[in-house]
């Protein structure tokens, strides 16, 4: 869109939502709330965005992205004041303004493409977004003047019991010309129930001037909830991740039950994989083709192969090759590159650990910060020893190699290609390719000692 520029209002407390992160960095499916509010406006087309902050300025525009324009409010003294913060960024040209607030998440850039449209099309000095709500609670109302042209918007705090019976909404959303928006914005004044500038209230003193004063209504009421409170947060959060796991079965993604299954606004998955229950896949994941996935499974920043299997485990920031078993009970923790068809069993846990093709855990590891050669086998029990009490030390077991149950290997340690470290040992130094290490006391037999000794204690046989 030519000539439009976006403001977006988010540098309120959100003091509703009882919190110390700031109320635009809330995350709903891995995305901060007002970062949804950016991507609309964006996508919409309106390519210059100033965002108004103010409460934890730093740690939302760290936040929030570096694709747009920020401007500070430090006292939050109403929406109609964060407006003007971001005008006075704006030169004196014949420009149209999109304002909206950071916290209404499921704005769509159709819905903000049809506002400007109707505000362009209709010539108006001000357009409002507009719904009808069953419930419209704390939201402002919509006034209309008996021709049915928009008199005002009256907040639910400042109005009437008759007012208050209005069902038809303020959605925050509006088109401006940006010379009345800047000089109504000079009117305003903090008279009200919450002493603050209300934006609102610019809309209500263009009509009281004979300006043209519009409204665009949205069928669907979704697209313009707000956020205030924690409950409208998992209200939202709800209809969101219903967006997403539509999109994931449309790409040919079986949900064996959606209601129980948690993926973030970011993941890609592969058609023919199937997901199962209690599953939850985090920001930065994807997921190939035909791939199994849960019950009971935690992917966060993962990137899954083809044909890959985890079922009851935790992954984090790791990647997965092509028909790799993962599970029951696998703890894979930060950083391991796990190759293609290596079998990771039950309670096996990894971190920092480069696992090669075939290789092979079945039960009961502990493998960290070590590399893991091709077709290698770790035995049920055994481990890297990796931390000394003050640094951690690395762990380079070759290809081809047999560890036995229940060895540990005390780091800095490297077992060559085609080794055999023998059940029960500990191995403290390298073991050169092709040996075979034995690292533990020799057995001692003594024929008939457990007999004697029941009988000394008075219970033969
Ligand atoms: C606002 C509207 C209301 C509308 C509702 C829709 C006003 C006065 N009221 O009410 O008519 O129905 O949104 O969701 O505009 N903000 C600032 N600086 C401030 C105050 C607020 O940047 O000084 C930002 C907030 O961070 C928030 C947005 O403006 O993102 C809206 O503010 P909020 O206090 O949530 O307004 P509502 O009471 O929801
Ligand atoms: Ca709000």
């Amino acid at each position: 869109m030519p000539d439009m520029v976006g403001i977006i209002l988010a540098a309120g407390k959100g003091t509703r939502m009882k919190s110390k992160l700031p109320k635009a960095l809330h995350p709903i499916c891995g995305k901060p709330m007002t970062r949804y509010v950016i991507d609309a406006c964006r996508d919409s087309g309106v390519e210059d965005c100033i965002v108004v902050i103010g409460h934890g300025a730093e740690q939302v525009r760290e936040g929030l992205g570096s694709d747009v324009r920020y401007v500070v409010q430090e006292q939050q003294l109403g929406t109609g004041d964060a407006c003007k913060r971001a005008v006075a960024l704006l030169g004196e040209g014949g420009l149209d303004v999109l304002v909206l607030a950071g916290d209404t998440p499921l704005v769509s850039p159709e819905i903000l493409k049809r506002l400007a449209d109707e505000h362009r099309s209709s010539g108006a000095d001000a357009t409002v977004l507009t719904t009808v709500l069953d419930d419209p609670g704390q939201y402002g109302r919509i006034l209309r003047a008996p021709d049915g042209s928009v008199r005002g918007i009256v907040e639910a705090k400042d109005a009437s019991a008759e007012e208050r019976g209005i069902r038809e909404i303020n959605a925050s959303i509006y088109c401006f010309k940006l010379p009345l928006l800047r000089d109504y914005l000079d009117r305003i004044t903090p008279a009200n129930a919450q002493s603050e500038y209300y934006l609102t209230d610019v809309i209500g003193l263009m009509a009281a001037d004979g300006r043209r004063v519009a409204a665009a209504t949205s069928e669907d009421p979704n697209v313009v909830l707000g956020i205030n409170h924690r409950a409208d947060l998992a209200h939202l959060t709800g209809i969101i991740r219903s967006q997403i796991l539509e999109r994931l079965m449309l790409d040919g993604v079986t949900l064996v039950d959606p209601s129980s299954t948690y993926v973030d606004f970011d993941v890609q998955t592969g058609p023919d994989t199937v997901i199962y229950p209690q599953t939850v896949i985090e920001k930065g994941s994807t997921i190939g083709e035909g791939c199994t996935i849960g019950p009971s499974t935690r992917l966060v920043n993962v990137k899954l192969g083809n044909e890959v299997t985890v079922l009851f485990s935790n992954i984090v920031d790791s990647t997965v090759g092509d028909g790799t078993r993962i599970g029951p009970f696998a703890n894979i923790r930060p950083g391991c590159r796990i190759g293609s068809k290596v079998k990771i069993g039950d309670f096996v846990e990894a971190k920092n650990a480069e696992i090669h093709d075939s290789a092979s855990m079945s039960h009961l590891a502990y493998i960290g910060d070590a590399v893991v050669g091709e077709h290698t086998n770790i035995g049920a029990g055994s481990i890297t020893c990796n931390y000394d009490g003050f640094t951690k030390h690395r762990t380079i077991i070759g290809r081809n190699v047999f560890i036995g149950s229940n060895v540990t290997m005390v780091a800095p340690v490297e077992i060559g290609d085609g080794a055999l470290v023998a059940a029960g040992s500990v191995v403290t130094e390298n073991v050169p390719g092709d040996a075979l290490a034995i690292a533990r006391s020799e057995q001692t037999v003594k024929e008939g000692w457990a007999k004697q000794r029941r009988e000394q204690k008075g219970r033969g046989g």
